[in-house]
């Protein structure tokens, strides 16, 4: 008989957690403007909101912690760190950044320029802002099967690589500073990408002269899709598949905050020297000197021990069936989730859920708000709230392909009886979901609006159909 996958680690230190009832919920909800982003942590009970910087580290962390070299400029630390991204990334130039927005920020402002284009198959909010910042556009090409919910696909983050074709062919490829591909697709399901489709998008970039980049923050978890999905990988370690998956681009932004199993950190890194030399002017300006980027030397020895615990076989197992058991238990109680389930977070498909309400009554915001008061889980809507705006004039939502809410699982922090309580909370609201009233957006300030606006419920449970 299979045996459970257990949790490869053994806990050291507790962090207590507490209950509140419904009535606390209720008025911390009040009070928060219904916007989960403006709790305060310590109520809400099982803390789904992200899996960015909310893992727990490894006691070989902690030591590395102390091995931190505080040096301004040229720090052991550093270069510890250094050469295991140059190992497992492969990359001749590497900045460290406070964290991956930083590297997002400085890529784009050294290449991007006002009527710009870069097609991603999927940005993250944060690498759409920055681009756009730059008076670029931000242009996703998911692969059809990645944007209808509830088909499962083995490689749903994949691009449309004849997508990216026309847009080259329309715009001209002078017009495309560079290419992204986000591994896994965070805003897409937490779906991989696979090799194979890489390799295609490295073949068209190639042709055209154009730089390919990897958001690679959770690079760890698509190498694992990529073993136990696709032709040809199932025998290679994570490791090598990381070292193959890099060898096709030209640079990559992280977020050290996923799978650099830290708390705080990130870096950009890439071969192109004239470019690097661009990249570390903005460094030194906002961030810090290139030997720590606004992060202590301690961070840096943290990352460069938790990106080699990351590409461990028994941590990627663990990590990818829990949050497939997670998927599993919703889909037996009724609940519609993004299918299959992704690496770091289960996808609620709230507009299937809650189908009594127009996108535009945020049944996504709705769903978080219940998980919230049902039983202390935090969620975040990844919908209308989030890529969604406000026509200035006619005040009408345009809305967002999906409807989601995602249940991001921390990294090595609760265990499978917290993880069955969350799946016994969805299953009660699912059970009264249709007696759920949608929201609306009362005070929002955009870009990125969904951290601060205000919202309340709508009157009546439903208006119109969707
Ligand atoms: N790219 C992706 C795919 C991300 O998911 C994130 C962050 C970033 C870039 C930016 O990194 O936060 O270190 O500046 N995602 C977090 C989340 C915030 O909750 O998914 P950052």
């Amino acid at each position: 008989m299979p045996r459970s996958i257990i949790e490869p680690f053994r806990i050291k230190t507790v962090e207590p957690i507490r209950m509140t009832n419904e009535a606390e919920r209720r008025r911390f909800l009040t009070e928060a403007w219904f916007n989960p982003f403006l709790l305060r942590a310590e109520d809400v009970l099982i803390d789904l909101l992200t899996d960015s910087g909310t893992g727990a580290m490894s006691a070989e962390q902690w030591a590395s912690i102390m091995r931190g070299d505080e040096s301004y400029a040229g720090s052991t630390s550093f270069f510890r760190f250094e050469e295991t991204v140059r190992e497992i990334f492969g990359f001749q130039y590497i900045f460290p950044t406070h964290q991956g927005r930083a590297a997002e920020r400085i890529l784009f402002e050294s290449l991007c320029k006002p009527g710009d284009i870069v097609p991603n198959n999927t940005h993250f909010d944060t690498t759409r802002a920055n681009i756009e910042n730059t008076g670029a556009v931000a242009v996703d090409l998911p692969c059809v099967e990645g944007r209808n919910p509830g088909i499962p696909f083995p490689f749903k983050g994949n691009m449309n690589v004849e997508a990216l074709q026309a847009l080259i062919a329309q715009v001209g490829a002078a017009k495309i500073p560079l290419v992204m591909l986000t591994i896994t697709n965070n805003s897409g399901g937490g779906q991989p990408v696979s090799m194979t489709n890489i390799k295609n998008v490295r073949a068209v970039c190639q042709e055209h002269g154009i730089p390919l980049y990897i958001d690679a923050c959770r690079f760890a978890e698509n190498c694992w899709f990529i073993r136990e999905r696709e032709a040809g990988y199932a025998s290679t370690s994570p490791y090598d598949i990381a070292r193959e998956l890099f060898s096709y681009a030209d640079g990559c932004t992280m977020s050290a905050k996923k799978d650099g199993l830290v708390n705080i950190g990130g870096f950009l890194a890439g071969n192109d020297a004239v470019l690097a030399k661009a990249e570390s002017r903005l460094l030194i300006l906002t961030e810090g000197f290139t030997t720590y980027g606004g992060l202590a030397g301690r961070d840096l020895d943290a990352i460069a021990t938790g990106l080699r615990e990351v590409l461990r076989e028994d941590y990627l197992n663990y990590r990818i069936a829990s949050t497939a058991y997670l998927g599993r238990r919703l889909t037996e109680s009724g609940v519609p989730i993004v299918q299959p389930p992704g690496g770091h977070a289960i996808y609620i498909d709230a507009g299937a859920m809650l189908d009594h309400l127009p996108a535009t009554m945020l049944p996504g915001q709705a769903l978080v708000a219940e998980l919230y008061l049902e039983g202390g889980i935090r969620a975040v809507e990844i919908g209308t709230v989030m890529f969604g705006t406000t026509d200035e004039g006619t005040q009408l939502e345009k809305t967002a392909p999906m409807e989601l809410v995602r249940l991001a699982i921390p990294r090595r922090v609760y265990t499978q009886s917290h993880i069955d309580y969350v799946s016994e909370v969805v299953a009660d609201v699912y059970a009264r979901r249709h007696a759920i009233a949608g929201m609306k957006i009362v005070w929002q300030s955009p870009p990125l609006r969904h951290f601060t606006a205000h919202f309340e419920r709508c009157e009546s449970v439903a208006s119109g159909s969707r």
